[in-house]
């Protein structure tokens, strides 16, 4: 696979000109091109050319029923891949493209059923990345991007995440640095009789709203352990996931940081009597309670790292800083797979804006698995 990188300090026009020239010429042949975007790293195909688009699937280990997103550079380009432009998209393409909203309409036959995962409906965006915009202007306009991971595994938000996952499976990375945002874009649905939020991003329901009117969000993201089918198919499947077992809990800061020591003791206890039965107390045997400690990851903001004296501690940010959170989440996520920890205990962030896509996709993580405070489970 080949890499280029294009990054602000890199002023070199002829060198850009011609990654740009060589990247549009092998999507416009059916190759596959990754690309950074502000939200997180693409892995783009031809969107109107069905054999590319099916490439994607193939090398995402992506179930063939998970249609993908159409990234364009103007809205003119919509006219021809969208059966009827609703009032919607004209006011909210106004306020928020190019940005990181994906609406969801009904399709033009141009667009092959594999770009849409079948659907007569299907996801556009337009990118504000300068890299992406230039890319889709030099691939013909119409690029099919999901995100550039294994299928199941947390969004690139770096380039080296691409490599990790698809290195020597397609054809050209365009490095372009770290991403700004950290999570995919939102997703509302137009077709819907209400517009519906199908995926929560930085785009809020309340900005949503106030540029249409009422806005729904989809109920099975809101009920987060039902059994209801989200209506975004990709949604529905395990995702965002780290090899170790995580666990939320939410509740009051201090209360979470107190559950999760305690949770921890015990299971360092119970490690270390599975690992040397003899020895009576791992608090007391230095060197194996470092042993049996790297087995439990803690994944928590700055502001209470210092508080956990046992398990591997990683911060995502800080509580007040929600962005930084954002943007650091899926990065912690895999960086914990380069360790031996095999379970996680993860501290909540229902921040005011970003908090609902942050814990979707937190959640999501952690199978749905988490646990709500009460006051007699901290005493
Ligand atoms: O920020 C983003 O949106 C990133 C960057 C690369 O643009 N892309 C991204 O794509 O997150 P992907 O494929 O990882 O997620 C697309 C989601 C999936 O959950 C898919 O099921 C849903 O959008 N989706 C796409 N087309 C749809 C449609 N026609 N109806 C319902 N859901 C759709
Ligand atoms: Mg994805």
């Amino acid at each position: 696979m080949r890499i280029e990188k294009i990054t602000e300090k890199n002023t070199d026009k002829k060198h850009i000109k011609k990654v740009f020239a060589l990247a549009g010429d092998i999507i416009k042949k059916g190759g596959l091109v990754a690309f950074p975007t502000e939200t997180v790293y693409g892995l783009g195909a031809d969107a109107l050319n069905q054999d590319a688009a099916a490439k994607i699937y193939g090398v995402k280990g992506r179930p063939s029923d998970n249609p993908l997103i159409v990234h364009v550079a103007d809205f003119e380009g919509l006219e021809k891949i969208i059966k009827e432009i609703p009032w919607q998209a004209e006011k909210l393409a106004e306020k928020f493209w190019p940005g990181p909203l994906t609406m969801i309409m009904n399709k033009a036959d141009i667009v092959p059923k594999t770009t849409s995962g079948g659907l007569n409906t299907v996801a556009v965006r337009m990118p504000s990345n300068k890299i992406a915009l230039e890319l889709i202007r030099a691939s013909g306009g119409y690029i099919a991007a999901p995100s550039a991971n294994t299928s199941g595994k947390p969004s690139p938000t770096r380039a080296e995440h691409v490599v990790q996952d698809l290195s020597g499976k397609i054809d050209l990375l365009i490095d372009g640095g770290d991403v700004g945002i950290g999570i995919e874009s939102t997703i509302i649905d137009l077709t819907s009789s209400k517009p519906t939020i199908l995926r929560p991003g930085a785009i809020t329901q309340k900005m949503l709203c106030d540029v249409i009117g009422e806005v729904e969000i989809d109920e099975a993201l809101i009920k987060s352990d039902s059994n209801t089918v989200p209506k975004a198919p990709g949604m529905k499947y395990r995702h965002y996931a780290p090899k170790a077992d995580i666990t939320v809990v939410e509740g009051k800061k201090e209360d979470v940081v107190k559950y999760i020591n305690r949770k921890i003791e015990g299971l360092l206890q119970k490690f270390y009597k599975e690992e040397d039965g003899q020895q009576e107390d791992v608090f007391e045997d230095i060197f194996h309670l470092n042993i049996v400690e790297d087995r439990i990851g803690i994944l928590c903001s700055q502001e209470t790292i210092d508080l956990y004296p046992y398990g591997y501690a990683k911060s995502v940010g800080h509580y007040d800083r929600e962005e930084e959170i954002a943007r650091n989440l899926y990065a912690v996520l895999r960086d914990f797979d380069k360790t031996n920890v095999e379970i996680i205990f993860s501290e909540s962030f229902y921040t005011p804006n970003m908090g609902a896509a942050i814990m979707n996709r937190l959640l999501k993580a952690a199978g749905h698995k988490i646990i709500h405070l009460e006051k007699e489970d901290v005493q």
